[in-house]
């Protein structure tokens, strides 16, 4: 039984069955079911799969034409060079047929992280960012990245904005806008640093597994630069899911990977915000549904963040 994606997502029955036979056979059983986890706003194959054996693993899939192949890619050899201990699955396998390439990762079983206030996941996550965020990369990881441009260092918005201000652009961002783009313009000097970036960290990118805890998914982004990253990443996440502007701002402001280096900690959130706010206002993309009202609200959150540091 397969159960329908929640959003565009590809299904298990739509990988061509030559692809779904080669799984099978590394495997080592065939596949009962194919469950696709509410979050994301992916649409390629993400799935976790039973086998007969009741073994349980997770699989991403795209064609070889389709860019996301070369972030799966680059995801399974991000897996493959983690330090030990790092928060992350293992890789299995990497398979392809039928002009598709497979990811096949270890199976996570639990929720995503509840980063609400009541729940001790977000302190945990934090946790585990001190964590990854205190020592320099491995060199492994350093060389295996070395190829891939970082997502987070060309983050902007703020400057497009400032160049052709829309008509109906919120009268207070107006009159914040070339502040703002100032902010984000020091971003890219500031965005080389040695530390090991996740670089997409929501929590639809995180599992609570019941044995591992939170543990964190979907290294597609995966980079060096500056410890701030992720962390000042994962502030707008916690106002989302509840938190006070005024506490996460406190967070960031005493946490490990963002205290020492604050005005790299702003300049990112500075670009991060302009990049939401800039792609709220373009029209849904195919097969992602809610990704701009998500970027409006997460625009929102930035920028209340950006008023605490800056005041
Ligand atoms: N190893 C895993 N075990 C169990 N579930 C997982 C695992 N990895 C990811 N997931 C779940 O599958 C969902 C989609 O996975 P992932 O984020 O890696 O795919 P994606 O297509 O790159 O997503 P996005 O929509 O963020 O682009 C995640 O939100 C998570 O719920
Ligand atoms: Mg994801």
């Amino acid at each position: 039984m397969s159960v329908l994606p929640p959003s565009g997502r590809l299904r298990w029955t739509d990988v061509p069955a030559l692809l779904r036979t080669r799984l099978e056979t590394a495997l080592g059983s065939s596949v009962t079911d194919a469950v696709t986890p509410a979050g994301g706003f992916g649409h390629q194959l993400a799935a976790a799969l039973t086998l007969t054996s009741g073994r349980r693993f997770f699989v991403k899939a795209a064609p070889d034409d389709d860019p996301l192949t070369d972030a799966n890619v680059h995801e399974a050899t991000v897996l493959d060079v983690l330090p030990p201990g790092a928060p992350a699955p293992e890789l299995l396998g990497i398979h392809r047929a039928a002009g598709r390439t497979a990811v096949v990762i270890a199976h996570l079983d639990g929720p995503h992280p509840d980063l609400s206030p009541p729940s001790g996941d977000a302190g945990q996550t934090w946790a585990l960012l001190d964590k990854l965020t205190s020592s320099p990369a491995p060199a492994a990881y350093t060389e295996a990245v070395s190829g891939t441009p970082s997502g987070a260092a060309g983050l902007h918005g703020w400057d497009v904005l400032r160049a052709d201000p829309p008509g109906d652009l919120d009268l207070d961002v107006r009159d914040r806008l070339h502040e703002l783009a100032e902010l984000e313009a020091a971003w890219p000097s500031l965005a080389q640093g040695d530390r090991i970036v996740h670089g997409d960290l929501r929590a639809d990118n995180m599992v609570r597994d019941h044995q591992q805890g939170v543990t964190f998914v979907d290294w597609a982004h995966a980079t060096t630069g500056p410890a701030c990253i992720d962390a000042a990443s994962l502030a707008p996440q916690l106002i989302l899911a509840g938190h006070a502007p005024a506490d996460v701002a406190r967070l960031l402001r005493d946490h490990s990977a963002t205290a020492t280096d604050p005005d790299t900690t702003t300049a990112f959130l500075a670009a991060l915000t302009g990049h939401w706010y800039r792609n709220a206002r373009k029209p849904e993309p195919p097969g992602a549904p809610g990704l701009r009202a998500y970027q409006h609200r997460a625009a929102a959150a930035g920028l209340a963040l950006l008023d605490y540091r800056l005041s």
